[in-house]
């Protein structure tokens, strides 16, 4: 029955052991986790737009070719996210079609644009560390085809990080116009990365429940603190600074302050007036027009295919 179903998934949820696409769960779970994954998905799809535009005028060959294997990333980690998105029985196209018509979102922060190469090493750097914070943590996420995915995404976000700090390292050591296009990126990225982490927890309708599910194993605002307290220390090092004259170290709580958050920013951008969202759906559908041909390429030879193969 039902209630021993519910009982059943319960026990699991408790004892940590993982939900997996054949069990019995709660329609809800099914219906936030479509909306979840399929969020991350597009999102990591639309995220390769911004660093896309610069790869035709990266600085040099090797600045070129790692940024092209960085893309190709996140073009692979949109794919792992449709497929677990997939075990739950919802179809890639329908959530890529709602994403397309603005019915499903994909991260704010991929609304900002890209200004100068700087912003391409900031992205690396605070965009993908960011991600990173979030993503280490839903590795422990109760859906097992979700947690599976972030494993792997998480260790390739590592690498994008890595090599996003390595090229803001050069340009912090470089020229006083280098440093101040740095000093510029971080100053419009700064508030837009802390909003990737989403609304307060007093403004996060899902937050409660998603941590009952242990789908999020920590809040919005936990994981803001986190990211914050890793990255000023990378900041200094830089000798960067953060847009806030609020953030300084707390001696008693042993993390940094920082100030409020321009929430109705973050709404904005959400709801679909932000600086790029136009230009990135237009871009998006563009591609998925002119990639008809080569799907009805594929289906036809499949058919021939078929029909011979009988
Ligand atoms: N950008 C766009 N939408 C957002 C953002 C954001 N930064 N933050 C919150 N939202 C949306 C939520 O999706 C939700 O919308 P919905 O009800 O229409 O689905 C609404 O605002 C309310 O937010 P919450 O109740 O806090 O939603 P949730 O519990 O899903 O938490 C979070 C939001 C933290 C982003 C969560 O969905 C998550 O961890 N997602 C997976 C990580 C992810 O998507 N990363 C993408 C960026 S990183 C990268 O791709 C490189």
């Amino acid at each position: 029955t039902d209630t021993q179903h519910q009982q059943h998934f319960d026990d699991k949820i408790a004892a940590d052991i993982a939900i997996e696409a054949k069990d019995w769960m709660p329609d809800a779970y099914r219906q936030n986790l479509i909306r979840q994954i399929g969020q991350h998905a597009h999102s990591e799809v639309v995220g390769m737009l911004p660093e896309a535009n610069w790869l035709t005028r990266a600085p040099s060959l090797r600045r070129k070719a790692v940024l092209l294997a960085k893309v190709q990333d996140e073009a692979g980690h949109g794919l792992y996210l449709y497929s677990a998105a997939e075990t739950l029985g919802c179809s890639r196209q329908e959530i890529y079609q709602k994403m397309l018509d603005g019915k499903m979102k994909y991260s704010s922060i991929f609304n900002y644009p890209t200004l100068n190469w700087a912003d391409v090493g900031v992205i690396g750097w605070l965009v993908d560390g960011a991600a990173i914070v979030n993503q280490v943590a839903l590795c422990r996420a109760s859906y097992g085809p979700y947690a599976r995915a972030m494993v792997k995404i998480c260790k390739e976000e590592s690498f994008h990080q890595r090599q996003g700090y390595e090229a803001v390292m050069a340009m912090a050591n470089g020229s006083n116009e280098q440093q101040a296009m740095l000093q510029d990126a971080i100053n419009r990225f700064w508030w837009p990365v802390l909003m990737m982490f989403g609304p307060s927890d007093t403004d996060s309708p899902h937050s409660a429940q998603s941590m009952a599910w242990k789908i999020k194993r920590h809040s919005n605002d936990e994981l803001r603190q986190k990211f914050v307290d890793n990255t000023v220390p990378q900041l200094e090092a830089l000798g960067m600074s953060a847009p806030d004259a609020s953030l300084a170290w707390d001696e008693a709580s042993g993390h940094y302050r920082f100030g409020e958050i321009d929430w109705r920013e973050l709404h904005e951008v959400i709801k679909g007036r932000g600086q790029c969202n136009h230009e990135r759906l237009q871009a998006k559908r563009r591609a998925w027009e002119d990639g008809a041909w080569v799907r009805d390429g594929a289906l036809a030879h499949a058919s021939k295919h078929a029909s011979t193969a009988a």
